[in-house]
């Protein structure tokens, strides 16, 4: 059985958060969580800013989140700072998840390479920085959900078996 694994899901996008337009990646992400099973206990959406994602990120570690997901921001536009917010607050990068993203996405698209996709060890919750495409946000969770529960637990929040 899967684990339930309580779940914090922050978009990031200046033009999402200012209404500008609908949030799309938010509840694609949330559906794709719900799916596997997981409880989703924070929804958050913020501006391009460092200390505005890292503000969300420290909010959904105290509301017992995880399993942290951000959507957006990893690009190389002016504005894409998710994993320099994600790298100000980290214990440790875990670089295996993103290369499983970038080398999973490019099957879908040579842009792929574009994405500064990560994970990291946050206090004791992992956090995923997912593209901000709702499709590719989508498929980059799928590279990498094989190792979510186990990095969960390694993290710090679940019983460890190794
Ligand atoms: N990964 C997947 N799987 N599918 C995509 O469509 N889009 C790429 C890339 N990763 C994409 C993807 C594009 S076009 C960009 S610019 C980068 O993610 C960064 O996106 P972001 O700045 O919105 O996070």
């Amino acid at each position: 059985m899967e684990a339930n694994i309580v779940t914090g899901i922050i978009t990031v996008s200046d033009r999402a958060a200012a209404g500008e337009y609908e949030d799309l990646g938010g509840p694609a992400l949330r559906a794709e969580a719900q799916r596997r099973g997981w409880t989703v206990a924070a929804e958050a959406v913020v501006p391009d800013d460092v200390e505005r994602i890292q503000a969300a990120i420290r909010a959904c570690g105290a509301l017992g989140c995880s399993l942290i997901l951000t959507t957006g921001g990893t690009g190389i536009a002016p504005r894409d700072v998710t994993p320099e917010a994600i790298r100000g607050l980290m214990r440790v990068e875990l670089p295996g998840f993103g290369e499983a993203m970038r080398a999973g996405s490019l099957r879908y698209t040579p842009n792929a390479i574009l994405s500064r996709a990560l994970a990291a060890v946050v206090d004791r919750s992992l956090v995923v920085a997912l593209p901000g495409k709702p499709a590719g946000a989508v498929e980059c969770l799928g590279f990498i959900d094989g190792a979510v529960e186990h990095g969960v637990k390694l993290a710090g929040r679940l019983p460890t078996s190794c």
